[in-house]
């Protein structure tokens, strides 16, 4: 059994029940429910949205996932490259982005890539890393994300990011919350739970979605992945080695992104604006 699995995810993973797949958090049914829930989620937008200003601006999102900044942003009249590796998320991304005008859409570009080592030799304005993207990365890969940004960023240019900030000493917190889903014929639930462990800079995060289709037949389909907890001093300390500078720091909170979401999410994260320093 996988040992990242806690609570009732780990009993349900026990139970080795017939139709289970174990899958990538954002992938497939997963995937579409993870964009369902965080796709609804605009408590990081505006933050981002102001720091790019009212001037159009040129933007890579890289690992964009389904288009929640991207849509945001062309519609405020920026130019928009959208960079993932799962083709999941990026159909997501087009079928939103498909809801927007036709002078909308001209402004935007998704492309299937590896952000570690993407190089689509142009810079931008900015780079937006959001959705947590970054704590989803070991401590090398981490620093080759961070190095795709800074290879595509103009001279003066931002990088735009969010990260679950930690204070030593900090208690261990564990929650979760479900809401309802229906994909095709098939309803059912997607239960989202996390295991907050600050002192050993961790946070696992389970999920579990049950989908019954209209002759009873259930499939289950389960996840368990982890993000990195950083301090302030750890996040900028990574930032610098890539010779970034921060430029700007912002309190967001995690409000629950849906009616049907009642959670007790750590109140915030924190997001940063980071300028390259001159070679
Ligand atoms: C937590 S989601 C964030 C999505 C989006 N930025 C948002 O704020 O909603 C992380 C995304 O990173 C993508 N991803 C993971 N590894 C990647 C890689 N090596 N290159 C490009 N995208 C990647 C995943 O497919 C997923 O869409």
């Amino acid at each position: 059994m996988n040992e990242k699995f806690f609570g009732s995810f780990r009993t349900i993973a026990a139970l080795e029940l017939p139709r289970t797949s174990m899958t990538p958090p954002f992938e497939g049914v997963l995937g579409e429910c993870y964009s369902a829930v965080v796709g609804a989620d605009a408590h990081d937008l505006q933050w981002a949205l102001d720091r790019l200003g009212s001037y159009p601006g040129t933007v890579l999102d890289l690992c964009c996932g389904g288009g929640r900044f991207l849509t945001e942003a062309v519609s405020a009249g920026h130019t928009v490259t959208g960079v993932d590796i799962s083709q999941d998320m990026l159909h997501a991304a087009t079928r939103r982005m498909a809801s927007t005008d036709l002078g909308i859409q001209s402004r935007a570009r998704l492309l299937a890539g590896d952000a570690l080592t993407l190089d689509l030799e142009e810079t931008f304005d900015y780079v937006i890393l959001g959705g947590l993207t970054i704590t989803l990365f070991g401590t090398e890969e981490r620093a080759a994300l961070l190095r795709t940004a800074a290879r595509h960023l103009k001279p003066g240019g931002q990088l735009l990011l969010d990260y679950s900030p930690v204070e030593d000493p900090q208690e261990d917190h564990t929650g979760h919350f479900t809401v309802p889903v229906a994909i095709g014929d098939q309803r059912g639930f997607y239960d989202v739970g996390w295991s907050w462990r600050p002192n050993v800079r961790q946070s696992v995060t389970n999920t579990y979605c049950e989908l019954v289709d209209r002759h009873g037949v259930t499939d289950r389909y389960l996840s368990a992945f982890s993000f990195k907890l950083f301090t302030g001093a750890e996040m900028s300390a990574e930032l610098q080695v890539v010779g970034f500078e921060i430029a700007q720091v912002s309190d967001v909170d995690q409000k629950p992104s849906s009616p049907d979401v009642v959670h007790d999410l750590p109140p915030l994260n924190l997001w940063l604006a980071a300028e390259l320093t001159a070679a």
